[in-house]
């Protein structure tokens, strides 16, 4: 009888063990679908890493919400910003959000959601720079030299109008914003290209730096998924209905304090 209560008891500490471990894994076995998302999180107030290491930021609380009315676990997947538009149109990941603008070129490998939110292409410059106005970049035989991160619509467009011969500098691209930024600080060189948003965070982390008052070019940002995308229409329907109930502008409103 002794014997048997032994056995008993390891049976019943096994089982209990075996509980443990289901309850721990999520037990039921139904696990929720994934959203994955490729960001460059180097983007303040669009994509950052917080506080406490996490990533957050307008894009990403915005795929939150949308992942939330899909039913699916969001999973932020970092990479370089030159890396977004390869993963998402390889499939690696379900979306991209990257304050990513929408343009014709990228739509060759690319589809995109309604747009979110604009973008303004922005310059700085150090305080008493003598580059005033953007024009200053176009004038005849200045030989400034422009910094933008690689891959972004700034450094795009930029390297558009010096192979078109309409303006004489150089261009400079850099892994991020912030490395940009970095080097005009250091008086490497004489001006960035970058979003107004961020360059508005840059400049207030900065000191000794400003933003021109002329803009450079005016854009929309969108959600990128692989041709084709089974996601494209929920996706997009969540977030119209996000747009229409005021939730992004909740969150723009939550980063980007009105003056
Ligand atoms: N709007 C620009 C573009 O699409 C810059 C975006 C950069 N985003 C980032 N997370 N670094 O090219």
């Amino acid at each position: 009888m002794k014997k048997f209560t032994k056995v008993i008891a390891v049976v019943l500490s096994i089982a209990a063990i075996i509980a443990i471990f289901a309850a721990c894994s999520g037990g039921n076995g139904k696990e929720k679908a994934k959203l994955t998302l490729a960001t460059s999180a180097d983007f303040p107030p669009y994509e950052f890493v917080g506080d406490n290491g996490d990533y957050v930021g307008i894009d990403i609380e915005i795929a939150q919400a949308i992942a939330d009315k899909l039913d699916r676990e969001l999973v932020v997947e970092n990479m370089d910003f030159d890396s977004i538009v390869g993963a998402v149109s390889t499939g690696k990941t379900d979306i991209g959000m990257a304050g990513l603008t929408d343009t014709p070129e990228r739509r060759e490998s690319v589809d995109f959601s309604s747009s979110y939110a604009t973008g303004i292409q922005a310059v700085i410059v150090k305080e008493g720079s003598a580059i005033k106005t953007v024009d200053d970049l176009y004038a005849d035989g200045v030989t400034y030299k422009v910094g933008a991160q690689i891959s972004t619509t700034g450094d795009i467009y930029f390297g558009d109008d010096i192979k078109a011969k309409k303006t004489t500098c150089t261009l400079e691209e850099y892994q991020s914003g912030a490395d940009a930024v970095a080097a005009l600080s250091a008086g490497k060189i004489d001006a960035v290209i970058i979003d107004n948003e961020p360059a508005k965070s840059f400049v207030a982390a900065n000191s000794g730096l400003k933003i021109l008052d002329t803009e450079y070019t005016n854009e929309d940002y969108a959600i990128a998924f692989p041709k084709n995308s089974a996601l494209l229409e929920d996706v997009n329907k969540a977030l119209e209905e996000l747009i229409a109930d005021g939730t992004v502008q909740k969150i723009v409103d939550k980063y980007i304090p009105a003056k």
